[in-house]
């Protein structure tokens, strides 16, 4: 029997086109979707399912034997928002499912393992613009920290025991598949379906704040290139820098004007406004460019367009 990968949280906003993507290049029965609750409708047709907690580690050890599992993508986690108002559940999830992930592979039942980390491992100190691979970090959220002690925990398990784990250092990901929940960028997918429906759009940031964003297929396309990379030529195994655009709601608004003129956006920010100034506007991918040829290839005006298109479809 071919061996197979296992995605766990494939429900998700990234989990779901993670599946599916991989579904359609290696086939249906060699990728495993799991999570704790049952996915869209899309994804729920296009192959096996099983309902798995990543924080069990018996379930999942049970999962990847039967399964014969060699890759995972761990895709389960709190997001910065929520997790916020859940840390010790925040950190439990996030932290245990990767040990969980890690171990596993230590012991040699799983070749390889895509772990995410996000722009939320750097903090208020950490230079805003063309943040470095590496800098200052301090992160200053539960989530941010969960990150950060995730990518040390990859970083040693690679050195120590040879575990061969890849991460990106996601930024705001925006899609039309699934929705995101609990994130601080989740206004960068929100306001589409409010712009949409209701013409007008109320955010929970500033008009001026910065944040790095990336369209889904980007982020798909540059995970699926991570993990086909050549081991050797992977210099960096806490997690890469990644960058493809920058905007404020500011600047998103007048980019969905050109579609919908009447468009109106008004500014109530609330407590996700620290969690982003805490975090940095724009990103130095450098690494990542040079180790494994990332390259993006959609920016605000092909992202609000097709948002604004496939999003219409359903409406
Ligand atoms: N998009 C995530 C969030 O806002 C960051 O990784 O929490």
């Amino acid at each position: 029997m071919a061996k197979t990968i296992l995605i766990l949280g494939a429900c998700g906003q990234i989990g779901t086109e993670l599946t599916l993507t991989l579904r359609n290049l290696h086939g249906s029965e060699r990728v495993i979707a799991s999570d704790i609750r049952e996915g869209g409708e899309e994804l729920m047709a296009s192959g096996p399912f099983e309902s798995l907690d990543a924080t069990d580690p018996n379930a999942l050890e049970d999962a990847v034997m039967h399964h014969e599992v060699e890759e995972v993508y761990l895709m389960a986690a709190m997001l910065s928002a929520t997790a916020e108002k859940f840390p010790d559940r925040a950190w439990h999830l996030n932290m245990t499912s990767l040990f969980n992930v890690l171990k596993l592979a230590k012991e040699k039942m799983i070749d390889k393992v895509f772990w995410p980390s996000s722009i939320a491992v750097f903090g208020p100190n950490t230079p805003k613009d063309r943040t470095p691979q590496s800098t200052i970090m301090e992160p200053s959220t539960v989530y941010g920290i969960s990150k950060q002690a995730g990518e040390r925990w990859c970083e040693y398990y690679n050195r120590k025991f040879g575990v061969d784990v890849r991460s990106l250092r996601y930024p705001g990901l925006i899609s039309w598949k699934t929705e995101p929940g609990g994130g601080t960028t989740d206004y960068a997918v929100e306001i589409f379906h409010h712009a949409l429906k209701h013409k007008s759009y109320t955010s929970f940031l500033s008009a001026g704040t910065e944040l790095p964003m990336m369209y889904m297929d980007d982020a798909i396309r540059a995970t699926i290139t991570l993990m086909r990379a050549n081991p050797e030529q992977l210099q960096v195994r806490s997690s890469y820098n990644l960058q493809a655009m920058s905007f404020t709601p500011d600047q998103l608004s007048a980019a969905i004007r050109k579609h919908i003129p009447d468009f109106r956006i008004r500014y109530e920010p609330d407590y996700r406004q620290a969690i982003a100034d805490s975090w940095p506007g724009s990103i130095d991918d450098t690494p990542a460019r040079e180790d494994w040829g990332w390259e993006p290839q959609f920016g605000l005006e092909e992202t609000t367009a097709i948002m604004l298109k496939e999003l219409g479809k359903r409406s």
